[in-house]
């Protein structure tokens, strides 16, 4: 099972300046439930982009085209097929991001789990549309306002058709 996590405003943005654009504490402890103990893969940016690197619990592997580029403390891949060789095949396979690595893995992947969030951004990274011809909604759960951001937002799951 390889699945997308992400969080992606009205517009499409999910990032800039290789930041994200809100803080969703309730979305952040989700993220955390939710790929514990799993494998993950990312692009460099958003490898960098993290506070902390790297994410505990979890195989962090980081996508570059740099076979000579090292980096610490996490198993790097040079192609989307490296990269799924090398998670434990034994766990599931979430695509972290960003902009980059998720066009990549969008063909491949077999579910989405997206937070929608109710707001359009400026930005610089953008998610590509999610056709419902090819994606079906099985599961969303609506927040409404919520005080801790500012802002409503939906947990929604896409499974492919
Ligand atoms: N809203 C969300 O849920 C969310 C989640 C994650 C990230 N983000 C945001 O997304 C933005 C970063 O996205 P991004 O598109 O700039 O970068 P990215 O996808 O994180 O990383 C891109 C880099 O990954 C490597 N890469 C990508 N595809 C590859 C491939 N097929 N083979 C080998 N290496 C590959 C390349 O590194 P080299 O240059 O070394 O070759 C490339 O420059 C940030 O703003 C971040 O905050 C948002």
């Amino acid at each position: 099972m390889i699945t997308i996590i992400v969080a992606i405003a009205e517009n499409g943005a999910i990032g800039s300046g290789n930041s994200l654009l809100w803080n969703i504490p309730d979305d952040l402890k989700r993220f955390r439930r939710i790929t514990m103990g799993h494998n993950l893969i990312m692009g460099k940016n958003t490898w960098y982009s993290l506070p902390r690197r790297p994410l505990p619990g979890r195989l962090n592997v980081v996508m570059t085209d740099n076979p000579c580029e090292c980096i610490d403390n996490c198993v790097c891949a040079y192609s989307a097929d490296d990269a799924l060789s090398k998670c434990n095949q034994e766990k599931e396979v979430f695509i972290i991001g960003g902009g980059m690595v998720y066009r990549e893995f969008l063909s491949k992947a077999h579910r989405l789990m997206v937070t929608h969030v109710h707001k359009e951004y400026r930005a610089d990274t953008f998610f590509p549309y999610i056709d419902p011809e090819m994606w079906e909604e099985t599961e969303r759960e609506d927040r409404e306002f919520d005080p801790e951001c500012g802002f409503s937002y939906s947990y929604v799951t896409y499974i492919r058709r």
